[in-house]
Parts: structure tokens; sequence; C-alpha cells
């Protein structure tokens, strides 16, 4: 059992940094890749905190409890300070998934200046989950701003970037192409001036979901979900799914992924009941390398998702 509140450790007893992440279930295994914050946290004179970037991190387990620190798979370029993953920049969110067709692992994150005026998703690969990644270029899908962001697998293995757009008001859904590397130009526009962030998409029962959060930067707000029969919408805004004490600032948190648990084979399966895990950053600006991971089951009800709080991430009930 991972406990809510606390410093969750990886194997070598170090707090886990893996902030604004998500989970690839690959083999046997799952990795968790995240922000790297272990850094001071600067205030940017009135407009936010940062912590210079590290890189994303990643780490293994097979139980959803134990972590072992891989390292950082997609580390800074001190170097070159043209470069989007220069410490000065900002690099957040980052997803990985596996292309059955290439082999390769693709990852997609927000990558931006300091000041959040870049807006753009950077894409990087590697040939093995646990790196190490090749940063490939920036892009902005669809010509438009992009920032807070993640990615979706259909299926039928079309992927997806979701990310918001339109000064952040909007939520862009860009299907890419069969090598998960670009867009396809194929897309489609989801809650205009609804302002969401921190947005992450299942399948579940036929239907696509959707988990996100208001626009409050590293403050929590009410989470957001909905509902969709395609991918592409038309998508049902549905009311926060968040019940429990706290339940209206999403337990202090905001949320980064929807880990699916269905597939997950082998050792994997042993532990976990199959079900739809929520993860979500609680994050502290002051000491935002301190920030804590709240995981929580989703309850499916009808019409809507349910994420009833619990003290601590046990994965027997996920
Ligand atoms: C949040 C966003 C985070 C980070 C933060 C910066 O709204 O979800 O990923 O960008 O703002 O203030």
């Amino acid at each position: 059992m991972l406990p809510h509140g606390q410093p969750w450790l990886d194997t070598d007893g170090r707090p886990i940094q893996a902030h604004g992440g998500g989970v690839l279930v690959h083999g046997e295994a799952f990795y968790w890749y995240g922000e790297n914050k272990a850094g001071p946290t600067r205030s940017r004179g009135g407009v936010g905190q940062r912590v210079d970037l590290i890189g994303v991190s990643c780490y293994r387990s097979t139980d959803l409890v134990r972590w072992e620190n891989l390292g950082v798979v997609l580390p800074a370029v001190p170097d070159d300070e043209t470069h989007d993953l220069h410490p000065s920049k900002v690099a957040e969110r980052p997803k990985v998934v596996h292309n059955a067709r290439t082999g390769r692992f693709v990852m997609w994150l927000h990558v931006d200046r300091e000041g959040y005026g870049k807006a753009a998703a950077g894409v990087a690969v590697a040939d093995r989950p646990e790196g190490p990644f090749r940063y490939l270029y920036s892009l902005r899908p669809g010509g438009g701003d992009c920032r807070d962001q993640t990615l979706f697998i259909d299926d039928d293995g079309a992927a997806y970037h979701v990310c918001s757009t339109h000064g952040n008001a909007t939520t862009r859904i860009s299907r890419l192409d069969d090598e998960y590397l670009r867009p396809t130009g194929q897309e489609a526009m989801a809650f205009p001036g609804r302002y969401m962030e921190a947005q992450a998409v299942v399948k579940h029962g036929g239907r696509y979901w959707m988990l996100a959060s208001g626009c409050t930067g590293w403050d929590p707000n009410p989470a957001r979900s909905a509902v969709a029969d395609s991918i592409m919408g038309p998508w049902a805004e549905l009311d926060n799914p968040c019940r429990g004490p706290d339940a209206a600032i999403t337990f202090h948190a905001q949320s980064t992924f929807l880990l699916d648990l269905s597939g997950a084979s082998g050792r994997a399966s042993d532990r976990a009941a199959g079900g739809v895990v929520a993860m979500f950053d609680r994050w502290n600006r002051k000491d935002l390398g301190d920030s804590r991971y709240v995981w929580l089951p989703v309850e499916f009800r009808r019409d809507r998702m349910v994420i009833p709080w619990r003290d601590a991430f046990d994965p027997a009930l996920a």
C-alpha cells in the first residue's frame, strides 16, 4: 500500500520523482514516467514557481507499489540554450506509448519557455521502455498553442494526442500518424470555453472517459469528467467525479493519467483487479520536488465516473 500524503519512496528509499506522469503497461512490468523536479523551487517574479529542467524519470514495477528507479531517461540538455530541453526551459506531463507497428516507444510532452509562451509538444523515441529516449523535435498540433497534454491509444492501435489550446480554453484532440510521431490533421475541438487542463483519457465499457482539471496553476480546483461514444466526440461533460473529504478541490490534487489495468499481463495482473486507476499530483508549489501522489481506483456507475477517497493506494482494489 502507498499512503496518500506521505512521500512515496523508490526501492532505494528515495522519494519518487515522476510528477505530471503516466504509466505504460508493457510485458510483465509497469513503467512510470514523469517530471523529475528534484531541484530547488524558484519563484518567477509573481507568475508562479518552477524547478529548472532536469528531465523525465522512469521507474519500473511489477506490483505498482515497489518502484525501481531506472534514472532520467530523457535528460536536460545543458550545453545548448536554444534546445527545448535546456535547464532554463519547461518540460511537463510526459506520456509514453508503445507502437506495436514500429516496435518503438514514443514519448510526447509539453515543452515550453519559462513564461509558457512557446506552448508546444515535444516528441522523443526509444527502442526500449527504459530508454534512453532520443529527442526529435517540437511541434504545435493543428498549428495552435499546446500546453497540458496526454496520449491515448485506441483498441485499433490508433493514437491520439489531447492538449489544452486556445489559451487553455479548449481541448484539442488530434489523431496521430501510424508512427505516432506527427498529427495527421484529423482533429476535433472539445469543451470550448471550459478551460480544462490535466486531461487524461481511458476507454472503458466501450466508451471514452476523460478526467481533467480547471486552470489554476499549481493550486487545486474541482476535477472535471466527461464521456463520449467516439474519441473525437461529441463529449458530454459530467460532474466532478471525486467523492469524500476535500473532493471539491480534488483531494488537494490535479489529475495526470488514467491507468488502464485491464490489459496488464503476467505478474502485473496478479496484483491488480483489472480496473482503472486515476493518478493525481498533489503539487507543493513551495517545494515542487516534494509534491506527492494520489492514486485512486475509478468506479464506473452507469453514465458517470466516480472516484471515492481512500487513505492509501492499494493495487488489490484497483
Ligand atoms: C498547471 C499545469 C501544470 C503546470 C502548472 C504551472 O495548470 O497543469 O502542468 O503547467 O500549471 O503553473
